[in-house]
């Protein structure tokens, strides 16, 4: 039994400790530990977590499994999105699990549960970027009818990636 629940200010430290965790556990691997450090570094901090949190623009969700995180997902809004800050629109900017909860549908009742919250919003269209070489990933977005539309460059310390940007109209 999944449970989606919002994700309160005072849980900023399991929070940060989950969405750490899991980019250690896809993105390791895969990456120079130097460019992982520099990244991780800037982007997860008690003081950033906190603002984000606090940001009225976005909201981030915990899947709840047997009492334990599962996994989490961010969404914003307006100007919290990262590009274009369209009014219409709705950025899935993170949707996570922990590795030993792939593959059980938790990752679609997160997203089903964002795409609600989009539609009750009446916006236009979903947006989302992601690493090209995450092929999982985006055969997971597909499936819910994410069509790739641009790019833009990422920088994971001094390694310069592409970000795939992918969008469902709604
Ligand atoms: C991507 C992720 C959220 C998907 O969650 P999941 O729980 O593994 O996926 P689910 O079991 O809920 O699958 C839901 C549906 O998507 C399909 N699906 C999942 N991965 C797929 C893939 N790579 N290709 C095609 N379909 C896929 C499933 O078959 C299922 O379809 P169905 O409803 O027809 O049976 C999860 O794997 C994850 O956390 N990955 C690592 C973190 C990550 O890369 N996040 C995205 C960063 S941009």
């Amino acid at each position: 039994m999944v449970t989606i629940q919002r994700v309160q200010l005072s849980e900023a430290e399991a929070l940060l400790a989950f969405s750490k965790k899991t980019f250690y556990e896809f993105f390791d691997h895969l990456n120079d530990p130097a460019n992982m450090e520099a990244y991780s570094s800037v982007a997860f901090t008690p003081k950033r977590m906190v603002a984000e949190l606090s940001n009225p623009n976005s909201e981030f969700y915990f899947a709840i499994a047997d009492n334990e995180v599962a996994g989490y997902l961010k969404l914003n809004f307006n100007d919290a999105q990262t590009e274009f800050q369209d009014a219409n629109a709705m950025e899935v900017e993170r949707i996570y699990l922990s590795g030993e909860h792939h593959g059980k549908r938790i990752g679609k009742q997160l997203m089903d549960f964002a795409l609600d919250i989009a539609q009750s919003k009446q916006l236009e269209y979903v947006w989302l970027g992601v690493w090209e070489n995450n092929h999982k990933a985006m055969g997971f977005y597909e499936r819910y009818g994410f069509e790739v539309f641009s790019s833009h460059p990422f920088l994971l310390g001094d390694d310069l990636q592409t970000d795939l940007l992918m969008k469902k109209p709604l």
